[in-house]
């Protein structure tokens, strides 16, 4: 077979060999065969020597002319197999399907239980405040009526940061701090945040969330404590539930009470059915709130009046959250499950 007939015949069988190539890779493979360095139309391109010198000329354009050729039905090829495998792609996917929701975050139960608590205050006309978890001795102690060596210091294990500097175990150093701030009466705030103290057990955390009031303005009584904290525990809890002050002793209120609720599983029976409640031990109440009417030895320590009257109140916020969605054990609060906390999304 001449040269030329050789050339002649690179595009017919080129064309046929891609009718079989079925894959981007297979055309590759022709690619490589046709026009590579060592393929077929430079072998052909090898063996010029071989024509009169005067037939080179024209033989040289003819190649020329074929591996244009070649090379756009290679590409042709190329192109077709990729809207192929597009067509395919798309014919796998179908648009009546529905979404998929993403993941959305939400509140911590924790949150959510303080931010409904300051909600009802905030109505009420107290203020939400915040202020510092490493505290002073004096803010948390000393000003509180807790002078250094007082035995109640021992209700809260303290972490201490250095001599004088504590981890705060309440928030009530947020009393000393509101009213060194506003300096005198009336006043009404509300300051949710963390407290520490060195206990940890399946019943306690080294750290947790209280939630500390403080009203203070003239002819404050007792009555006005009992009335503003049945209100709340009652917005908090449900219209039915029964509140129980009990005296007991904080030293920065005087007098102090404890506050029970009714209990919320067996609704203060005691029992459910003919067994005994597990969450209230078969009393019927839950210890919810610490309070009082503030101690005038406090209202000394930050410059105010003696004869101004207040009271305050402080509660754990996980306890509360435990009982208001049924959570059995607190550890819950720390962990970060998914699981658990995209229940309350
Ligand atoms: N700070 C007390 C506690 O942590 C609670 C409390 C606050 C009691 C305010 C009375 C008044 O136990």
């Amino acid at each position: 077979m001449s040269l030329t007939d050789a050339l002649q015949r690179l595009t017919p069988s080129l064309q046929s060999a891609l009718r079989q190539a079925l894959t981007l890779s297979a055309v590759e493979e022709l690619h490589t065969a046709y026009l590579g360095r060592k393929g077929m139309l430079a072998q052909l391109m090898a063996r010029l020597p071989e024509l009169a010198p005067e037939e080179r000329p024209a033989f040289g354009k003819a190649a020329n002319a074929v591996k244009e050729e070649l090379s756009a039905l290679l590409t042709e090829r190329t192109g077709a197999l990729g809207a192929e495998a597009e067509e395919a792609a798309l014919a796998r996917f179908d648009p009546s399907l529905p979404g998929r929701e993403p993941w959305k975050g939400s509140l911590h139960p924790t949150t959510l239980v303080m931010e409904e608590i300051c909600r009802v205050f905030n109505a009420l006309g107290f203020e939400t405040i915040s202020g510092p978890e490493v505290e002073t001795d004096f803010h948390n102690f000393e000003a509180l009526n807790l002078p250094k060596d007082h035995p109640a210091r021992d209700m809260q294990d303290t972490l201490y940061v250095s001599d004088g500097v504590v981890m705060r175990t309440h928030t009530s150093p947020m009393q000393v701090r509101a009213m060194l701030e506003r300096k005198k009466p009336p006043l009404a705030v509300i300051a949710p945040g963390k407290v520490y103290r060195r206990d940890s057990d399946i019943t306690h955390t080294p750290m947790f969330h209280q939630i500390e009031g403080l009203l203070v303005d003239k002819n404050v009584t007792l009555a006005h404590l009992r009335g503003t904290l049945t209100l709340f525990l009652r917005a908090l809890f449900g219209p039915e539930v029964a509140v129980r002050f009990r005296p007991s002793f904080f030293p920065f209120t005087e007098p102090s009470v404890e506050v029970d609720i009714s209990c919320i599983l067996c609704e203060g029976k005691g029992k459910i059915g003919n067994e005994p409640c597990r969450v209230c031990k078969s009393t019927g109440w839950l210890e919810i709130l610490g309070s009082g009417m503030v101690d005038p030895a406090v209202y000394g320590h930050v410059g105010f009046d003696p004869e101004c009257t207040g009271f305050a109140f402080g509660l754990g916020v996980e306890r509360v959250a435990m009982l208001k969605y049924g959570i059995t054990d607190l550890r819950m609060f720390f962990e970060s499950d998914l699981r658990f906390l995209r229940q309350f999304a």
